[in-house]
């Protein structure tokens, strides 16, 4: 019989006890410091998934781990009939560095977005405007979580099956198409919605200029650009938020979660100018929102997030893994394209390998490096955006060495 704490009692346990939902790899992680995660086996690996954007800052930060337990010895949680410190600084921090007038707290990022959906509706309705014309427009290959708003949201049908009835009002468009959104704005439109660059759907920047056109259209027609940066944000592309690589881009809402406490839960929504009345007293809430240790965690995290340095090293690894996979596909040929911004990376895979993102990741994890798919057929990097020369040199040798394997068949 398998030890008590053995990996495979510990599989065993979850398969049996878990609602199979997932499908987790047989590897139960036990810590993890910098790049670097230990199974319980021992067994070293390199991250670059960052537990999908969410431990951007490396695993056991002194900063992160300093804040969560000074807090925690302070005060676990108050709910927000009071105020508490960690969390106001929070708040005042956030408006400080952005756009955004004002701040709501929640704990994920499909929660973020079901209250900036809520707030784009609210928003309307204040303006007068009937149920009929509350609708939000979204993109195909969009991502927005697992809600039911969210996920309606969310403009792929493979996450809608056997959910419905789904709630209406919402409207999907080609994503990069200037002339179909310009054909599907209107009258009706109470707000846009979109990642600036789509994560899960096959890491997919929104191309120069479409931002711009969607604010236009926006602003001519009186409704809401609202921005998803829960993957895109926080230092992930080089900038705080992605959006800033467009010029003159001012988002109404903005949803931020995932590194938001640089691993734990929680999740923010930044409402610019226009729609910060629109959540009145007693229309939204959530028990555990702006929790003051996750509180903690963030004001840390935002700090890291928005420093120079860390943004030069997002340039600067983000660069090394495009040349390395660049040049390991000139000799084999295993990627259609290789695109992304700094340090989201998406590699998809070629025709002969559709489908393969899976084995590719496995092939991977053989080597002692951690990789994600965005879809069956891209293979997706989202490395800590701290990591060290050696480290990316490291891993790039990792992969290169599963890239061979897996091309090799
Ligand atoms: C862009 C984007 N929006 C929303 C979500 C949903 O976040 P959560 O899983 O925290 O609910 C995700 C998660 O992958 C995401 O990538």
């Amino acid at each position: 019989m398998a030890a008590e704490n053995s990996t495979d009692a510990l599989v065993a346990a979850g398969v049996r006890t878990y609602v199979p939902n997932y499908a987790p790899k047989p590897v139960v992680f036990d810590h993890g410091e910098g790049s670097r995660l230990w199974d319980v086996d021992g067994r070293e690996y390199i991250d670059l998934g960052t537990g999908i954007s969410v431990n951007s800052f490396g695993h056991g930060h002194p900063g992160l781990i300093e804040a969560v337990t000074t807090q925690a010895g302070r005060l676990l949680h108050a709910s927000n009939l009071y105020y508490v410190e960690s969390t106001v600084r929070l708040a005042e921090e956030l408006v400080e560095a952005t756009f955004a007038e004002r701040v709501f707290f929640c704990n994920s990022g499909a929660e973020a977005n079901e209250a900036a959906i809520k707030i784009v509706r609210r928003h309307a309705s204040e303006a007068g405007r009937g149920p009929e014309e509350r609708e939000i427009i979204t993109f195909e290959g969009s991502f927005h979580g697992r809600t039911l708003a969210t996920v309606t949201a969310t403009a792929q049908p493979k996450y809608h099956e056997g959910f419905e009835p789904l709630p209406g009002g919402f409207t999907y468009c080609p994503f990069n198409d200037p002339e179909a959104l310009e054909a599907a704005v209107g009258e009706r439109t109470c707000a846009v919605m979109l990642e600036p660059v789509q994560g899960e759907g096959g890491v997919t920047p929104a191309r120069q200029g479409f931002l711009r056109h969607i604010q236009d259209l926006c602003r001519r027609h009186e409704a809401l650009l609202v921005l998803d940066e829960i993957q895109s944000g926080m230092g992930r592309t080089g900038k705080f938020f992605a959006y800033e690589w467009e010029a003159g881009i001012e988002p109404d809402v903005v949803t931020m979660a995932k590194a938001l406490a640089g691993g734990l839960p929680m999740g923010a929504v930044l409402v610019g100018e226009r729609a910060s009345g629109a959540l009145t007293v007693g229309t939204h809430g959530s028990t555990f929102g702006g929790n003051p240790v996750a509180a903690a965690a963030a004001r840390v995290a935002v700090r890291l997030a928005g420093s120079a340095d860390l943004l030069a090293n997002v340039a600067r690894q983000g660069d090394a893994f495009r040349l390395f996979l660049n040049r390991i596909n000139a000799e084999l040929g295993l990627f259609r394209e290789v695109r992304g911004r700094g340090l989201i990376l998406g590699a998809e895979l070629a025709e002969a390998y559709e489908g393969k993102a899976g084995a590719l990741v496995d092939a991977c994890a053989d080597e002692g490096v951690i990789v994600l798919v965005a879809g069956p057929s891209v293979l997706r990097l989202l490395p800590p955006l701290n990591i060290s020369d050696e480290d990316t040199g490291e891993a790039a040798s990792r992969m290169e060495r599963a890239f061979r394997a897996f091309a090799a068949g």
